[in-house]
């Protein structure tokens, strides 16, 4: 049994990751500061597993004592670092928000693992890193950094920062999962992702669009180089990605230094087909328009997810029909 600090646990992929680990035999504490979540979320997770939950509101920036105490109080195995912000819309706008919170609170966060010799980190990074220098299927060797975005750059630092760190002292074991286009929500219903105001995501934009709550869904661009004209990308289940964190977990020991990994299903889904899938898993109907290209979007995004497989023993295992039903199941209870 070991324990695992997981910062940003309340929020969307954090929570999901919680109850894998609760159910994996792991002890848990969460870190947040509820600026994207509620707390009510921990009993949620204590809900579904019926196992207890350690809860610590504490914000990485500014709560530097606090976080100290955390790490004092608590024998602490490992950390999964879920917390930051992660809209690339909202980090065109508010570039030194997004450096702040999810540079300087990395920093943060790594001084106090430091100090209290824990150096097993595992970190959200995005398949955003590997911007438009490299094409689908993207592959852990290919170049990262050219990146059109704030938040897509902050990742990126993030991603060296602890590059440079395991190059500074061999202890440090890092492994940085890139996630695809996590999707979906728990069976139970209890948790999922809450987006606040009109989402910039398809997903959450279909769902709140289905339940009437958004009039109609604006397709970004007709005529892109794909099959039917629209983008395409690697919806994944959020409950594969919290399982790919477990499988990283289980397998950090045996790895060395700092490692990447896909976390996707290698599989492309243009915005049609995820429409269709959703409207005949759920029977409601999704009112679209067609608009123009949105700025800064890749037409062709998928993974080539070999390397968590071969090294780390994770395959995602649900398709898009169950992603689109447990979407929805969360929409109705939302
Ligand atoms: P989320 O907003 O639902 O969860 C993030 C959590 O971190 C929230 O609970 C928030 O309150 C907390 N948080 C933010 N800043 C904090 C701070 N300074 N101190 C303490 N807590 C803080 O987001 P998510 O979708 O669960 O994403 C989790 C991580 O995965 C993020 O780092 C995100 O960038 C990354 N990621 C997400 C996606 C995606 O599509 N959801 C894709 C790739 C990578
Ligand atoms: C998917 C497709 C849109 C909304 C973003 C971040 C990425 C990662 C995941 C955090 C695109 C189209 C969307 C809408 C649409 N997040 N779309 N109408 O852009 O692939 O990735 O979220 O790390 O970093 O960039 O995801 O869900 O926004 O878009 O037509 O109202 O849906 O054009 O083709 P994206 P998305």
């Amino acid at each position: 049994m070991s324990t695992v600090l997981v910062t940003g646990g309340t929020g969307y992929i954090g929570s999901h990751t919680c109850v894998e680990l609760l159910n994996n035999g792991y002890d848990i504490i969460i870190v947040d500061n509820f600026c994207n979540s509620s707390p009510d979320v921990a009993g949620r997770i204590e809900q579904i597993t019926g196992k207890k939950v350690k809860l610590y509101k504490c914000d990485l920036c500014y709560d530097v004592e606090k976080l100290d105490e955390i790490f004092k109080e608590n024998k602490i195995d490992a950390v999964m670092h879920f917390a930051g912000l992660k809209s690339v819309s909202e980090s065109i706008k508010f570039p030194i928000l997004y450096y702040e919170n999810n540079v300087f609170g990395t920093v943060n966060l790594c001084k106090a693992m430091e100090k209290h010799n824990v150096k097993k980190i595992i970190f959200s990074s995005s398949a955003t890193v590997y911007g438009t220098s490299s094409f689908a299927p993207y592959d852990e060797t290919m170049p990262i950094g050219d990146v059109s975005n704030p938040y897509g750059r902050t990742k990126y630092i993030v991603e060296k920062l602890f590059e440079d760190l395991c190059n500074s002292d061999a202890l440090w074991n890092v492994v940085i999962l890139r996630y695809f286009n996590p999707i979906g929500a728990h069976e139970s219903g209890l948790i999922g992702e809450s987006p606040k105001g009109i989402p910039n995501n398809l997903m959450p934009y279909i769902s709140l669009v289905a339940a009437g709550k958004l009039d109609t869904l604006t397709i970004f661009g007709k005529d892109y180089d794909t099959p039917d004209g629209t983008c395409i990308r690697d919806y994944i289940h959020v409950i594969d990605i919290a399982k790919g964190h477990v499988c990283a977990l289980s397998g950090i020991t045996k790895l060395s230094g700092v490692n990447a990994y896909n976390l996707g299903t290698s599989k492309g889904t243009s915005v049609l087909e995820l429409i269709n899938a959703f409207q005949k898993m759920t029977s409601r109907k999704v009112r679209c328009t067609f608009g123009e290209r949105r700025k800064g979007d890749i037409p062709v995004v998928y993974a080539n997810a070999d390397k968590a497989y071969k090294e780390l023993g994770f395959k995602a295992e649900y398709g898009i029909e169950k992603m689109c039903i447990d979407a929805w199941r969360w929409q109705c209870n939302s």
